[in-house]
């Protein structure tokens, strides 16, 4: 490492809290799917901030969509009015086949919107007994880290030392519909789930289990409530993931890509009898639904759309899915995603995915393990064809590398 990369690395280390553990690289410049080192390294992009760079980086017409809104109106606060946010309640709802819109930042606070939103509408339209609402969650989740949240994670790593939690969720195995209907009780409100779990390792559900899901909630009266803030807004080969099986939901929560890859902006999104079951007052955020967020948001929506970037998802997904299973990489267990949201699960013996996402960086391709065993692939879905066979050779060589070290 030279020392221009030792020096930022160090003051990091240095100043700021150690939660996350980086690999070692300082990144200065970054265009489409491609990110440039402080020594001027480049990077092929296969991590795309856990997926929220599905527009590739810096995408122009964002770019020039702030450049043109900076110059009228940036913040606002919702105790106003503004042009934007109108126009992307409208076009998300619309895009979204649902009614109303509420912008958030992080993924976390859509999350926890939803779990209010949830809980009011149990006590108001379904009149569950007062302070007993229950919300049914799937283990090996992730809906992001804040205390309520993490109350209902099964993962130790996120939940330890950050107890007590908060009361009235529980959990059942992800995929199991027949579960879902046995832990319905009476006080249940709400399942929320994603329709393929991504930072649990790209796992997905058995066809039908999303349909199901409905069925038996709207059985119940129970809401359905789909995290799509990873799998959302194109990536797995549809505008959102829970279109693979005509499967709409009650609320919708969305991130991540919404922000076009460059600021954070989420979403609540949802039928009309849910969503007004908050009143003024009740919920907000200082900069949820600020102009630039909303023209952000505006801008990127209209990318997926119009660059048909679903289409893209689905067509490079079936063709980099087809290339990784027959390239026969030693160390690998399965190889298994759904568009542009792939995760390669290696065998014990590779040591864990890291040592791959190490090896990639010497060969100038970005993409970090989730959970341990598995290497998740998630390209901007403006990756170039050729771009993303460059990635796919890299990942075989990679892990040929870490395999042959371990004497395989
Ligand atoms: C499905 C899902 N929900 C919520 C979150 C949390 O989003 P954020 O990190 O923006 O709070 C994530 C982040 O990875 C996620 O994958």
């Amino acid at each position: 490492m030279s020392s221009k990369t030792n020096e930022v690395i160090e003051r990091s280390e240095r100043w700021g809290a150690h939660n996350y553990h980086p690999l070692p690289v300082v990144l200065v410049k970054a265009e489409g799917p491609f990110v440039w080192d402080i020594e001027g390294k480049r990077y092929l992009d296969m991590l795309s901030c856990y997926s929220a760079l599905s527009h590739g980086h810096r995408h122009p017409r964002i770019v020039a969509a702030i450049e043109r809104q900076m110059k009228h109106i940036t913040l606002t606060s919702r105790a106003f009015y503004n042009e934007p946010y109108a126009e992307f309640c409208e076009k998300l709802a619309k895009l979204a086949g649902l009614d109303m819109v509420l912008p958030m930042n992080s993924g976390a606070e859509a999350v926890e919107t939803a779990l209010k939103i949830a809980r009011a509408w149990g006590y108001r339209v379904k009149k569950v007994r007062e302070n007993s609402a229950h919300i049914i969650t799937a283990a090996g989740n992730f809906h992001g880290r804040t205390i309520s949240i993490v109350s209902f994670s099964t993962e130790e790593a996120y939940r330890a030392p950050f107890g007590p939690f908060t009361p009235g969720f529980s959990s059942i195995p992800y995929g199991d519909a027949d579960a879902l209907e046995k832990a319905i009780t009476p006080d249940t409100v709400a399942f929320l789930v994603e329709p393929i779990q991504g930072e649990g390792g790209i796992i997905v559900p058995p066809a039908g289990y999303l349909k199901k899901v409905i069925e038996i909630c709207h059985k119940h009266n129970v809401l359905v409530m789909f995290d799509e803030v990873q799998t959302g807004l194109a990536r797995t080969g549809r505008m959102f993931a829970f279109q693979h099986e005509d499967a709409t939901p009650d609320v919708l929560v969305l991130g991540k890509a919404l922000g076009g890859g460059i600021l954070p902006v989420s979403a609540c999104v949802g039928k009309r009898e849910v969503m007004e079951v908050l009143k003024p007052g009740e919920h907000g955020s200082t900069f949820g639904g600020m102009p630039l967020s909303m023209t952000v948001g505006n801008e990127a929506i209209d990318i997926l759309v119009e660059d048909k970037l679903s289409e893209r998802a689905a067509e490079l997904g079936e063709y980099a899915i087809g290339q990784l299973r027959a390239m026969k990489i030693p160390g690998v267990r399965e190889v298994r995603g759904k568009g542009l949201l792939i995760g390669i699960e290696y065998e014990d013996f590779i040591g864990g995915a890291h040592n791959v996402g190490e090896e990639l960086m010497k060969l100038g391709v970005l993409a970090k393990d989730t959970r341990q065993d598995t290497l998740r692939l998630a390209p901007a879905l403006t990756i170039a064809k050729t771009d993303l066979d460059a990635g796919l050779a890299a990942v075989d060589k990679a892990s040929r590398v870490v395999a042959a070290a371990r004497g395989k």
